[in-house]
């Protein structure tokens, strides 16, 4: 089976995709599957990569021939070289968008894989759209009973005052663009001038902004994975210690400073506690209409009680991700994962 394995991408995480994308390529049986690597470009065109000596190229190239999946194809590939007729290439079987953020992560290449008649891996456009935007995915997991912090969503137009939201939210606040990732563009502001800078900051990632209570509580998170058969199994939970220089787990403590957090897997959690954070993790998936794969991520306050940060329906595979240790924990290596998730996708 051929599997195209899509990569880089227009969003602010293009370069986590790279990490995350080898980590998948590594993992995947080559005595199974051929791996069709597609670079994506930051502007968004596809580009047909080599691997090297089995692995991705570390960058997605500047230049090459592009390529196209032909709509209602079956996975038809079409290169395109500049200059020289349209050429096809060898089908593919199916789709590994290993992409984070905008244009890849929130339906919109799940709805081009759907037109062009291919089966692919992860969420479909709806789970994959909900969990996308902040706003919305906290609508579904509130409407499902579960539990998320308070927050007011701005737009442009809208008057913010700090005085009155952190009257509502209290101090500091969290300010996050809607649809982003990996902490892109999230600051958090206990005075007002902090505010506006957070403000305008986040606006440059998206045209929708929320404004979140600080929740006083352990950053934990469970892997989510669909077989074929609809059974859900959640890894268990793991914790992110973040760094005090860092304050949260930022995209710098994240993919910069190699000391910037700590994972600590599986979390250190009662049984009961374990087991709930389990069951809630299910609730948010189904809440948001996930399928395949997802990573729950909450904040467990000291009294124990539970509240659903965010769900990512394309999680981080790169070394320092918590998706693949928290599943490597719980017995499932990650050949096994990526294989169970490919079938999946396959259905
Ligand atoms: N958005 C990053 C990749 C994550 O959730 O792991
Ligand atoms: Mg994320």
């Amino acid at each position: 089976l051929r599997i195209a394995v899509l990569f880089g991408g227009r969003s602010a995480e293009h370069d986590v995709s790279i990490l995350s994308a080898g980590n998948v390529v590594k993992a995947i049986d080559p005595a199974a599957y051929e791996v069709v690597p597609i670079a994506i470009t930051r502007n968004g065109r596809w580009l047909l990569a080599d691997l090297q000596n089995g692995e991705l190229p570390a960058a997605v190239p500047e230049r090459g021939i592009e390529v196209s999946l032909v709509p209602g194809g079956k996975g038809r590939l079409v290169a395109l070289p500049p200059d020289q007729p349209p050429r096809e290439l060898p089908p593919v079987d199916v789709l590994f968008p290993v992409l984070h953020g905008l244009f890849g992560e929130d339906g919109s290449v799940q709805g081009y894989a759907e037109i062009a008649d291919i089966p692919f891996v992860g969420c479909g456009v709806l789970g994959s759209a909900c969990a996308m935007d902040k706003d919305i995915a906290k609508g579904l997991l509130r409407a499902a009973g579960l539990n998320v912090a308070r927050s007011v969503t701005l737009r442009p137009a809208d008057s913010a005052s700090f005085a009155d939201i952190s009257g509502a939210l209290g101090v500091p606040v969290f300010i996050k663009p809607a649809r982003q990732g990996s902490s892109v563009g999230v600051s958090k502001a206990a005075t007002a001038e902090a505010f506006e800078i957070a403000l305008r900051n986040a606006f440059q990632h998206d045209d929708k902004v929320l404004v979140e209570e600080f929740v006083q509580g352990r950053e934990i998170e469970c892997g989510v994975l669909e077989d074929g058969d609809g059974a859900l199994t959640v890894s268990v939970p793991g914790e992110i210690v973040p760094a005090e220089s860092h304050g949260f787990y930022s995209y710098d403590a994240k993919y910069i400073d190699a000391a910037g957090a700590a994972l600590c897997v599986p979390a250190e959690l009662a049984e009961t506690a374990t087991r709930q954070v389990q069951d809630l993790s299910r609730l948010a998936f189904q809440a948001l209409g996930c399928e395949g794969m997802a990573r729950v991520d909450f904040f467990v306050r000291p009294d124990l009680s539970m509240v659903v940060n965010e769900i990512n329906t394309i999680p981080g595979f790169t070394n320092i991700s918590m998706y693949p240790k928290a599943f490597a924990a719980s017995g499932i290596p990650n050949s096994e994962l990526v294989d169970r998730l490919i079938k999946h996708g396959l259905g």
